[in-house]
């Protein structure tokens, strides 16, 4: 369903310095799935999910969404890909400042129906901001803010979920809760969550393991094997 394949990244800073960001990756996701990305700090962790959300372009190599090669379509087509089919959730939350939370919330859908401002709401109070909603993104805190972007990126039901480091500024409980939120909103969207503590993905169908650039593992949870498993007893 997206795909990244013989993708490299590289920046060129100076002349003679270059960087390799990502070195020739080749990665298949599903729908349905949830990923982690997982790995330290300057490994090319995020230059991975923003090439796979098309909002980086590859140095070498194409990554496909629906069978559509990604660097072949015109910004257009990109950014209403990204619009409906995909939502992000940053490092950094990027709420606008005059708007309150439950506005900020409904961005995406461009749109006040009862629908979107009753499912806005739900997704707000699950995330322990029911008394918040009116407020303006100055008057919460960081962690908080961090969960209405977590808000934000489910409201419109999205077909991939691009999240990235998103439980850093949140304490262990709220960061469990917003991963517990995000499985369940998700509506079978396909979840990649980029992070360096893996106690977060818990429930994931494959970890990929990146080091400096590279694949180095992808490892099958618990998970994903009991639901091979069960298939192949299926099928047999
Ligand atoms: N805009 C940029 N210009 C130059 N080099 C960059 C740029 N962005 C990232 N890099 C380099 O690319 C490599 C991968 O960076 P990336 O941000 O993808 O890592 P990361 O795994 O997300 O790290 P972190 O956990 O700190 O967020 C690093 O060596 C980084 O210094
Ligand atoms: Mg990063």
């Amino acid at each position: 369903m997206l795909s990244i394949k013989n993708g490299s990244l590289i920046y060129d800073l100076k002349k003679d310095t270059k960087t390799y960001a990502l070195k020739n990756i080749n990665l298949t996701l599903e729908e349905q799935k949830f990923y982690g990305i997982l790995g330290p700090s300057g490994s090319g962790k995020s230059s991975l999910l923003y090439a796979l959300s098309s909002l980086k372009k590859l140095t070498k190599g194409d990554v496909s969404y629906k069978k559509e090669q990604l660097s072949k379509l015109g910004d257009e087509k990109l950014a209403s890909i990204r619009k409906t089919d995909f939502g992000f959730i940053f490092q950094k939350h990027f709420l606008i400042s005059y708007l309150t939370i439950l506005e900020n919330v409904l961005v995406p859908v461009n749109s006040t129906s009862k629908y979107y401002k009753n499912r806005a709401k739900e997704l707000l109070s699950e995330l322990g901001l029911e008394h918040q909603m009116n407020k303006k993104p100055y008057q919460l805190s960081g962690g908080q803010c961090q969960r209405v972007a977590i808000a934000r990126a489910l409201i419109n039901e999205p077909n991939v979920i691009f999240a990235d480091e998103i439980t850093a500024s949140l304490d262990h409980k709220s960061a469990e809760n917003a991963m517990k939120v995000l499985q369940k909103y998700r509506n079978g969207a396909t979840l990649i969550v980029v992070t360096h503590d893996p106690s977060i993905l818990k429930g994931a169908d494959e970890i990929i393991h990146i080091w400096d650039g590279e694949i180095k593992d992808i490892e099958m949870t618990l998970q994903a094997s009991k639901h091979f498993s069960e298939r192949g007893q299926h099928q047999s």
